[in-house]
């Protein structure tokens, strides 16, 4: 029987032009390049400019993204667009984005998992695709957690970074054949808001109307992150019956190296098969899929065909997983 999959019809990405190395970040606090070359991987960020906001992250990437398509933005019709680090309260950035795009039909709202926001997006996008209830969509993930980072403390400034990424979703009618489908094969989300107080923001509009900083505890946060990150991913092995032998890519969330490697390493994904960008981008929360899939895709590694494993976990705790045929 056939089935309607979201199939990638393209990507795009944005990273604004200043470019924080460590050894600027030791400068300012105190901490070393060392210090977060070997703890995290990170070696450098970039950071959006005065006056250079999600939504305008947001859009360059969508427009990369639209390009990469070929396709005409005016036959989008729903953009899903995850942040934590919206322009405004409200209206949503999506809208925005919307409006930078030239597009004023269906729909357009932002979505709140942090770090796991892509993957969030990607799934709810994937949901309204295949009920038949939009055609085309527009998936981005876009932060400025810069604006958002307590720069006086060590233990997560030197973490993060802005950007922004996209892919283009339509919905096609494929065989039904999990194996060989292209598209977004499955999805698994999860949350546990026992976790709430080891990463989040200490301000918001109904509590302290301030917009307040991130605070995290790095260690604790750490000691989760593994078991979540694979138990989410056994979930898209066991409803698709694929390996870890059959993934080509794994697109991990960039959020630390160590993390990275301990959940290719427990899954058995060979390392050649890891795309990393924690190096150049740090975290950019719900944008560092999206942008380490458009560097895997401009190289030339991610090819048609390709079985790619999306897995991100964030505030919330939140955490999912994708599995997708490129
Ligand atoms: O994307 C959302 C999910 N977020 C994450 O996945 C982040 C998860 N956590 C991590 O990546 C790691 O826990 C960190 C990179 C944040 C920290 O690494 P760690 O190995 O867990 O270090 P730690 O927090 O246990 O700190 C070790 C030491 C401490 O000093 P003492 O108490 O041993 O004297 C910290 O004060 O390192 C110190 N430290 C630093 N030193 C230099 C903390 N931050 C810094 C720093 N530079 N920037």
């Amino acid at each position: 029987m056939t089935a309607i999959r979201s199939v990638v019809l393209g990507c795009g990405s944005y990273l604004p032009q200043k470019v924080l190395t460590n050894a600027e970040l030791a400068a300012r606090v105190d901490t070393s390049d060392e210090w977060i070359t070997q703890r995290t991987g990170i070696r450098q960020r970039h950071i959006a400019a005065d006056g250079e906001f999600t939504s305008h992250l947001g859009i360059a990437a969508a427009k990369a993204a639209l390009a990469d398509a070929g396709i005409d933005a005016q036959s989008i019709d729903l953009i899903v667009l995850a942040t934590s680090t919206p322009d405004n309260t409200f209206p949503a950035t999506a809208v925005a984005v919307q409006n930078g795009l030239g597009i004023n039909h269906g729909a357009a709202f932002d979505l709140q998992a942090v770090c796991s926001g892509f993957v969030f997006a990607l799934a709810t996008a994937d949901n309204f695709l295949r009920s038949g209830a939009f055609k085309r969509a527009l998936v981005i993930g876009a932060e400025t957690f810069s604006r958002i980072l307590d720069w006086n403390d060590r233990g997560t400034c030197v973490l993060f970074g802005d950007g922004a990424g996209a892919v283009v979703l339509e919905a096609q009618e494929q065989p039904g054949n999990v194996a060989s489908d292209r598209g977004v094969l499955t999805t698994h989300l999860r949350s546990d808001g026992r976790h709430q107080s080891k990463l989040y923001v200490d301000g918001g509009p109904s509590s302290t109307q301030t917009v307040g900083h991130l605070r995290m505890e790095g260690r604790e946060v750490f000691k989760h992150a593994v078991g979540m990150i694979t138990d989410v991913i056994v979930d898209a092995f066991n409803a698709t019956g694929a390996t870890a032998d059959a993934i080509d890519w794994f697109i991990p969330h960039q959020a630390n190296k160590r993390i990275i490697d301990a959940s290719a390493h427990k899954l058995h994904i060979a390392p050649q098969k890891v795309v990393l960008t924690v190096d150049r981008h740090g975290n950019t929360s719900a944008a560092s899929i999206p942008l380490a899939l458009c560097v895997a895709v401009r190289d030339g590694r991610v090819k048609k065909g390709d079985l790619v494993l999306f897995e991100a976990m964030g505030g919330g705790f939140t955490w999912g997983s994708a599995l997708v045929r490129w």
